[in-house]
């Protein structure tokens, strides 16, 4: 059975790793983990607290002592979440201090995880690794009708251009930059709505794992 793989989701902001993860976990009986909830709710605690998210030292020690509520707060998302979220992730120490958490919930039962560097760095040698893209535009208009969802009004020029901006930065960083690892199979959904980026997904599993 499935029973203890990993399969690691990454790419960049808004490309749906995160609605793409959760169904292949429902479907595959797997746990899942968001790991930018991590990051996003570190930085919340700095903004908390009115300290910088390049505090390094007030960011790590947010870092070691999150709790399972802080993953569950409702202002995790949004502009200043966001680039909060972004400029921790660029600290090593918080990385460091994440690293065995994620291992550990990945190693016990198997699990679904997505974000930047799961491929990378958090499980290397997952035996699936999926790097999930679409355009510039399209992210940035998918984001923009989340936002709207939850009843925010954002011009979609400005969020497309915070969206470039933290990929640079994500990308940019010295420790484990957004990237595809050499072994992700690539899967750009910009001509793809969820349920056909699913069966993509799916299908590329499948063939991965033999089932
Ligand atoms: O949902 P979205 O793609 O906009 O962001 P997210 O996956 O929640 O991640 C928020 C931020 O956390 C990213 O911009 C990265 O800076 C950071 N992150 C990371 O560095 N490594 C991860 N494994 C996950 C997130
Ligand atoms: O986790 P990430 O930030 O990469 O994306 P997400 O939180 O899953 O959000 C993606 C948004 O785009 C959701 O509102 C999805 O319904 C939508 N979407 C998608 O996930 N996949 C597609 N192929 C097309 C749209």
């Amino acid at each position: 059975g499935l029973a203890g793989v990993v399969i690691a989701v990454d790419g960049p902001a808004a490309a749906g790793k995160g609605t793409l993860a959760r169904r292949l976990a429902a479907e595959l009986g797997l746990p899942y983990l968001d790991t930018g909830l991590l990051y996003r709710a570190t930085g919340r605690r700095l903004l908390d607290a009115g300290a910088d998210p390049r505090d390094t030292l007030a960011a790590e020690a947010a870092a070691r002592s999150l709790s399972p509520a802080d993953l569950e707060r409702p202002d995790l998302r949004g502009p200043e979440a966001d680039r909060a979220a972004s400029a921790v992730a660029a600290i090593p120490a918080v990385r460091a201090a994440l690293l065995d958490w994620q291992r550990g919930f990945g190693r016990t039962h198997g699990a679904v995880l997505d974000g930047r560097d799961i491929g990378t760095v958090v499980f290397p040698d997952a035996p699936v690794k999926l790097f999930v893209t679409a355009s510039d535009e399209e992210r940035a208009r998918r984001r923009w009708l989340e936002l709207r969802g939850r009843g925010v009004t954002a011009e979609l020029p400005a969020v497309l251009a915070d969206l470039r901006a933290r990929d640079a930065q994500d990308a940019g960083r010295a420790v484990a930059p957004l990237k595809p690892a050499a072994d992700a199979l690539l899967l750009d959904t910009t001509a793809l709505d969820a349920e056909a980026a699913f069966r993509a997904a799916r299908a590329l599993v499948a063939e991965r794992l033999g089932l």
